[in-house]
């Protein structure tokens, strides 16, 4: 018999990623749930961020018959099968609990690349053996320079092609829905603290045995503090109370690592030129998917002015409000070389592991292919600004 799981993907009803979406409310705990899918404050943001795709339109060429299309392109020099990578989502093992090596495994073998998160419930070393790759670190200072000092370490030996590094929390985003679903309690509270969350827990069985029996998730693996081990499972506020990253650090953090490293989190075209002169080799345009300073522009609105700033001194990539394979040709078109997706393929990892997650890619993938035929567009290096109409107010 077909697991549920197994059900879910195969679903004919499955038909875009968003379909994921209500699926993984039905599996996961409504705190567990939220976290995921919320935002900062008001979400603002996060609601700017997928009504700036719809305010681009596409200017297709007609009568053009384009046999197949070629959706490959190179970041940091690798050459990527897709134009679109998996972002770092932390704690994607509370999602499933093959969490960060299901979403890698996917990532590899659909041949593109995975960030994993500094607040992973897998060893990099697993992740990075688990999957055929490329796989690139993101990296927050949590728990002080001596730790960031050994995942950097880290990082290199266990074969991660790619630093980045996440500028955007100084501290956790005000996300309301974790303060009322009371997810500090839940990550890091006593044995009583958590009785309250029986009720939510035990109406999800199916996540509550697979959490179990992956023992829970004890602990963040990846952030080793000399003298004191793993550090436990903590909630995100928790977590980036004391991991700020200002630009001395980052200069700092490119010495230590000495291999390409991404700036992720730029808004301005002020920060990604400073992000160019300080060495990095690419930068993200992100808002952290509308979970930190609620109330900052639409990643793909800012796009256009960071595009024109740097002059080709850094790759771009950007990310925000990514659903669909029409929202990834609209940024292509505005100037990055590729996007992430995050919840994307965190809806699909919720609800099926690893097979949730390659049923997202190739989701979006079908989508990519379909729309550069609609366009007459033979390939995703042909796309340039003349695919799209952007609204007056934006110029
Ligand atoms: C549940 C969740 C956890 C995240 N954790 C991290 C993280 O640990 N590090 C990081 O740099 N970004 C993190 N992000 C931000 C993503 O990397 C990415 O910028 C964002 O999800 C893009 O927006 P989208 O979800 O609309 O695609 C997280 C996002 C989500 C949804």
């Amino acid at each position: 018999m077909m697991s549920k799981a197994a059900r879910a993907v195969a679903s004919p009803r499955i038909v875009s990623v968003e379909d994921f979406r209500p699926a993984a409310r039905r599996r996961l705990p409504k705190a567990v749930f939220d976290y995921l899918d919320g935002g900062a404050e008001g979400e603002v943001t996060l609601r700017e961020n997928r009504r700036a795709f719809e305010e681009v339109t596409l200017r297709p060429r007609q009568a053009v018959v384009v046999p197949q299309c070629d959706l490959r392109t190179r970041v940091l020099g690798l050459e990527l099968a897709l134009p679109f990578l998996l972002a770092p989502v932390g704690y994607s093992r509370l999602m499933h609990p093959d969490g960060e090596v299901a979403a890698a495994r996917a990532a590899g073998a659909a041949g593109t690349a995975y960030i994993l998160s500094t607040i992973s419930g897998h060893r990099m070393e697993d992740v990075s053996a688990a999957s055929s790759g490329p796989n690139f670190y993101q990296l927050y200072i949590i728990g002080g320079r001596a730790a960031a000092e050994g995942t950097i370490e880290r990082a290199r030996k266990a074969g991660f092609s790619a630093l980045v590094v996440t500028i955007d929390t100084p501290v956790a985003g005000m996300r309301e829905r974790d303060y009322r679903n009371g997810m500090a309690e839940l990550m890091g509270g006593s044995l009583l603290a958590k009785v309250p969350f029986l009720p939510q827990l035990l109406a999800r069985p199916g996540w509550l045995a697979h959490f179990l029996l992956d023992g829970g998730m004890p602990a963040l693996p990846n952030i080793v503090i000399p003298g004191q081990g793993e550090m436990p499972l903590i909630d995100v506020k928790a977590a980036l109370a004391n991991a700020a990253v200002a630009w001395a650090d980052l200069r700092w953090i490119r010495d230590l690592w000495r291999g390409p490293m991404v700036i992720k989190g730029i808004l301005t075209a002020e920060d990604a030129r400073r992000a160019a002169d300080e060495g990095a080799e690419a930068i993200v345009v992100s808002n952290h998917g509308g979970r930190q300073l609620d109330g900052v522009s639409a990643t793909l609105r800012v796009l256009p002015e960071i595009v024109a700033a740097v002059k080709g001194r850094v790759e771009i990539l950007m990310d925000g409000g990514i659903r669909r394979g029409s929202d990834i040709v609209k940024a292509i078109c505005l100037g990055a070389k590729a996007v992430l997706c995050g919840r994307a393929y965190a809806y699909g990892l919720a609800v099926a592991g690893e097979a949730g997650v390659r049923r997202a890619i190739e989701i979006l993938r079908t989508d990519l292919d379909r729309t550069l035929h609609l366009l007459g567009c033979p390939s995703i290096a042909g796309l340039d600004s003349s695919y799209v109409n952007v609204p007056a107010s934006w110029r």
